[in-house]
């Protein structure tokens, strides 16, 4: 999810990691970028991804599965009208953290569809989810009884169930701010909304539109988005930072995220948990690159974590009021400090090591730390799977958190 300080890298240091210095600045350029860990995902998503990312032969599968919902459907509507505070699907739009594989068909650094990424899953698989197992889409899924894993949209082999109850748009290196994803070639927010409108078209081709529009209204969303912007493109890449002091790079990023969250309102989604972001300095590759010699968390990216946090849970507020007369729900959801908890308690969860990563506590993308590191055999102390991103204890324990705080405003 986050990347390198440029600033303290020198460029001998990247390329010690790397490939040949390249000759040109576009070529420079193109590879730092891929130096992100995990952001980067390219454009071939995004310009073709209905041949690239494997829709035709799905399309094909759900268009035989469609007889199949004549009959399907009665009881999934059963069992959705059957309790009211049953939540029958859920979708998250997002970074890393809750990509459980769109970018697994893409050519980019930014994957995690080999070992040790998921060590822990069932069955020991990589399957370009960023954590030792289960991430926080399957585990809301799955706590909140819908289904046991939620797929990624680009996935080779949706059925209509999967559709029917719900999939994951997010990309790994995504952002609020179109320069995020723009300089690490991956989607944009806007782009996981086009994706939505392929969903909700496919949708509607299997079982019409008054059914798509019900599955819709019904679902709950939550995006999960801000960290890269924050972390790779404020503080690592100097763009941004000649446009903006932090406050004001906050405000554009605060306007953006509710312009995706009214957008997403207006494509019809009703219940909406817009996610805050972690503490980005206490990530143990924010640490080593910018945190002190005892690697405590760096408290510049906690404060800039927090003010964003801040100004978007005020303006959440005040979109929930201006959209609640039309039978909208948004709501904010805290993740900085129930994962701060951790970090700052750490024996009261039964963790050991709150700064290192159990992978390491690098910024490198995840293909190239994989050459060099190997996991460590005991996950279970640690809050941290890489530099990056949260284990699946971890994961597990914020998300009952959310649940336990937010689900019922969206139930
Ligand atoms: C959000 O939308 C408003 C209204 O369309 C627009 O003026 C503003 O520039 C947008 N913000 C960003 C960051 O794009």
């Amino acid at each position: 999810m986050f990347p390198p300080r440029l600033a303290r890298y020198k460029p001998t240091q990247l390329r010690a990691v790397s490939r040949p210095a390249p000759a040109t600045a576009a070529e420079q350029q193109k590879r730092l970028v891929g130096l992100l860990p995990i952001m980067a995902s390219p454009t071939t998503c995004l310009k073709d991804h209905a041949s690239r990312c494997g829709f035709v032969r799905p399309l094909l599968q759900l268009l035989v599965a469609a007889a199949a919902a004549a009959v399907l459907l009665p009881s999934v509507h059963g069992v959705a009208s059957a309790g009211e505070q049953k939540i029958s699907s859920i979708f998250l739009f997002g970074d890393s953290i809750v990509d459980p594989g769109n970018n697994n068909n893409r050519f980019t650094e930014a994957k995690a569809n080999f070992p040790p990424y998921g060590r822990d899953f069932p069955g020991g698989v990589a399957t370009g989810r960023f954590s030792n197992g289960l991430v926080p889409g399957d585990l809301l899924a799955s706590k909140l009884g819908i289904k046991e894993l939620l797929p990624p949209f680009l996935s080779d082999d949706l059925e209509l169930k999967d559709l029917l109850s719900g999939v994951a748009f997010a990309c790994g290196g995504s952002g609020y701010d179109p320069l995020t994803s723009k300089l690490a070639t991956t989607l944009s927010s806007t782009d996981q909304l086009e994706l939505f409108n392929d969903y909700k078209k496919k949708l509607t081709a299997l079982v019409g539109e008054e059914e798509m529009t019900r599955v819709i209204s019904e679902g709950v969303f939550l995006t999960v988005m801000g960290a890269n912007d924050i972390v790779n493109n404020y503080f690592t890449l100097p763009l941004r930072r000649h446009e903006y002091d932090l406050p004001s790079y906050v405000d554009f990023l605060v306007s953006s995220a509710i312009n995706f969250t009214k957008s997403l309102n207006d494509m019809g989604a009703k219940r909406i948990g817009f996610v805050g972001v972690p503490p980005l300095g206490c990530c143990p590759s924010q640490i080593t690159l910018a945190g002190s010699p005892s690697r405590q968390c760096e408290p510049l990216r906690n404060e800039a974590s927090e003010l964003f946090n801040s100004r978007i849970s005020t303006e959440i507020e005040r979109l929930n009021a201006e959209r609640s007369a039309f039978g909208s729900t948004i709501v904010y959801f805290d993740i900085y400090y129930n994962l701060l908890d951790l970090i700052q308690n750490p024996a009261l969860y039964g963790f050991k090591e709150v700064s290192e990563g159990c992978c390491g506590s690098t910024v490198l993308n995840a293909a190239i730390f994989i050459a060099y590191h190997s996991a460590c055999p005991n996950a279970i102390d640690y809050i941290f799977w890489d530099g990056f991103h949260p284990t699946q204890k971890a994961y597990n324990i914020v998300v009952d958190k959310l649940i336990q705080q937010n689900m019922k405003y969206l139930m």
